[in-house]
């Protein structure tokens, strides 16, 4: 039997298993027939029992470590202290990688914080899904303004820009769709929050790019600092669990795409081409933590105009297509 099919396997028993755990089938037969016969009510009784019981029967071979720990129950056990992330905050700060910003800019990030903290109190992967659905945004904004800009014939020079920051809003959609794999949007609630957050999140960005482009990247930056945050205390209090997580396949597919043109193309700092390893979720994270870094320096230069003197030069860059 070769490597593929041993996979195959170990994927199609857990599915098996989380079937019957979750009695998959047992909304679909509701559904099916809302009024059922007596027959049919036996049928009915007889098959949830013997879901009951094979459920139970697959609790028990894993508690006695006969069958391995599913992947939901492992996901649910991935922690992250709000106070462990302020502390890593506070440290970076200390040792000079605080980013400068007005006081109102640095309240309102303080103000967002806070109530990321307590929404998602204990909930990493959840919290790491809004995160990602609002940090689209920005890019959004910002594509949206330079739009404008350009059709009223301001200003041309900005289409590198734009593609700088489609490239950003590429890669951040890809951390939004490893969080869904992860389950991360199952909550109604959490969509509620998330979506309108994003909404709220895009229209107050376009008024702050107009107003002041660079207060709108110093805010960015505040952000993308806290998301490298983030996920360094995730990777550092679930290393060992993370180690043996599988990665998701979208995952996969975007950082062993043939076609790493978007990928390369918001490494605004980075002369050599990334290739994350991809063995397992940790190094997923690593890769989303490492992405995070590089927001932050792009972020830092366009504050500081130095991305945009430099964006004819990178029109001759190699790509990877
Ligand atoms: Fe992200
Ligand atoms: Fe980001």
């Amino acid at each position: 039997m070769c490597m593929g099919q041993v996979e195959n396997f170990v994927d199609e028993l857990a599915c098996l298993r989380r079937s019957f755990r979750k009695d998959d089938y047992g909304p679909v037969a509701a559904k099916a027939a809302p009024h059922p016969g007596v027959v049919r009510q036996g049928f009915n009784l007889l098959g949830r029992g013997l879901t009951r019981l094979v459920a139970a029967a697959d609790r028990s071979l894993e508690w006695l470590h006969l069958l391995p720990k599913l992947d939901e129950e492992r996901l649910s056990r991935l922690i992250l202290s709000n106070h462990a992330v302020s502390e890593r905050e506070r440290v970076r700060e200390a040792i000079g990688g605080k980013v400068e910003a007005p006081w109102y800019v640095r309240g309102v990030y303080d103000i967002l914080c806070l109530l990321i903290d307590v929404l998602f109190e204990n909930r990493p992967i959840q919290r790491f899904w809004f995160l990602e659905t609002v940090a689209r945004m920005p890019y959004f904004s910002y594509i949206s303004c330079l739009h404008l800009y350009e059709s009223l014939g301001w200003w041309r020079a900005a289409a590198e820009l734009r593609k700088i920051h489609f490239a950003e809003e590429w890669n951040e959609l890809h951390h939004l769709q490893i969080m869904e794999s992860l389950g991360g949007d199952q909550l109604w609630f959490d969509r509620f929050v998330g979506y309108h957050s994003a909404i709220v999140y895009y229209w107050v960005l376009v008024l702050l790019y107009v107003a002041s482009p660079s207060l709108a990247y110093t805010f960015s930056e505040l952000l993308e600092a806290h998301a490298v945050d983030t996920y360094g205390e995730f990777l550092d209090a679930n290393e060992p669990l993370l180690k043996s997580l599988a990665p998701p396949l979208v995952a996969a597919e975007y950082y062993r795409s043939c076609d790493l043109y978007l990928f390369d193309e918001f490494q605004t700092s980075n002369a050599t081409p990334r290739t994350p390893p991809l063995e397992n979720l940790y190094d997923v994270f690593c890769a989303i933590k490492e992405d995070e870094g590089e927001h932050v320096k792009t972020m830092h230069a366009c504050v500081d105009s130095s991305l945009v003197a430099g964006l004819a030069a990178r029109k001759d860059l190699p790509r990877r297509v």
